[in-house]
C-alpha cells in the first residue's frame, strides 16, 4: 500500500496560499490529503479537482442542520467536496474539552454525511511517564466499537500522534511509535477493521519522515506545521514514494 502523506493546516494559511499549494502538489500527480481550514475547503477543492489529492475537514458538528450558530454540518462539507475529516485531535479533546460522548457524535454525523472520518489518538506526557500511554490509546480507540460496524468501516486512516510531541519538536522514538502502532493495529483488528492504515503524527519534518515511513506498522504521516510549504510537504511526500 502505498504510503499517505496528511497535512492537516490548522488555522493557518489564506485562501490564496492554500490552494496555490494544494494546486501545485497536486498537479505533479501526488495523492496527499488536505484538512484545510472551513474557509479555504471550497478554494482547495477546485485547485485539486481531477487529481489523485483528497479533501478534508478538521472538523464537524455532531448535529445536523439547524439552530447552532458556528458550526459547520457533515452535510455542509459533503457540499463542498470533503471526503473526510479529523475526528479527535488533541487540539479539539484539550483546547475545547471535547470527550468522548461529542466525539462519538461527531464520529457516527461525519459516517451519516458521507465522511469517511480520521480519527486521532494519542496519550499526553504524564500518561506516558505514569506507564499508562497505551491505556490511554486503547481506551481512546474503544470508542471505535460504540459505532455500528457499517459505520466503522468508513473510517479513512487512524492516527497516533503523541501530544506532547504535536508541534514541540519532539519526536516519539522508534521504541515508543513501533509498539504503539502494533497496539493500534490490533485493536483495530479486532473491531474488524483490517484495511485502514495508521498515521504517525507529532513534529514530523522533511528530516525524520523518511526514518519514521520506514518503521514497522506506520502507514503514512499526519503532518501540521511542515505541511504549510511547498518545500517541506514536497520533500515528506517523496520521503513517502521513496518508503
Ligand atoms: P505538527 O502537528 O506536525 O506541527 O507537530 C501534527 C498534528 O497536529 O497533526
Amino acid at each position: 500500500m502505498p504510503k499517505i502523506i496528511a497535512a492537516n493546516w490548522k488555522m493557518n494559511l489564506r485562501r490564496q496560499s492554500a490552494s496555490t499549494l494544494a494546486g501545485r502538489l497536486a498537479k505533479e500527480g501526488r495523492a496527499c490529503w488536505f484538512f484545510a481550514a472551513y474557509p479555504h475547503l471550497d478554494v482547495v477543492g477546485t485547485a485539486i479537482k481531477g487529481s489523485q489529492c483528497k479533501l478534508g475537514a478538521q472538523d464537524l458538528s455532531p448535529e445536523i442542520d439547524g439552530a447552532f450558530t458556528g458550526d459547520v454540518s457533515g452535510e455542509m462539507l459533503t457540499d463542498l467536496g470533503c471526503s473526510m475529516v479529523l475526528i479527535g485531535h488533541s487540539e479539539r479533546r484539550q483546547g475545547y474539552g471535547e470527550d468522548a460522548a461529542r466525539l462519538l457524535g461527531k464520529l457516527r454525523r461525519a459516517t451519516q454525511a458521507g465522511l469517511a472520518p480520521l480519527f486521532c489518538v494519542g496519550e499526553i506526557m504524564a500518561k506516558r511517564k505514569a506507564g499508562k500511554a497505551e491505556d490511554t490509546v486503547r481506551e481512546q480507540l474503544a470508542l471505535l466499537t460504540k459505532l455500528a460496524a457499517v459505520e466503522r468501516s468508513r473510517l479513512c486512516a487512524v492516527a497516533y500522534e503523541p501530544v506532547w510531541a504535536i508541534g514541540t519538536g519532539v519526536n516519539a522514538t522508534p521504541a515508543e511509535i513501533v509498539p504503539m502502532h502494533a497496539l493500534v493495529k490490533s485493536e483495530l483488528e479486532k473491531m474488524g477493521l483490517t484495511k485502514q492504515p495508521i498515521l504517525y503524527g507529532g513534529s514530523v519534518k522533511p528530516d525524520n519522515a523518511a526514518e519514521l515511513l520506514g518503521l514497522a506498522g506506520v502507514d503514512g504521516l499526519l503532518v501540521g506545521g511542515a505541511s504549510l510549504e511547498y518545500d517541506s510537504l514536497a520533500a515528506i511526500d517523496d520521503a513517502a514514494k521513496a518508503a
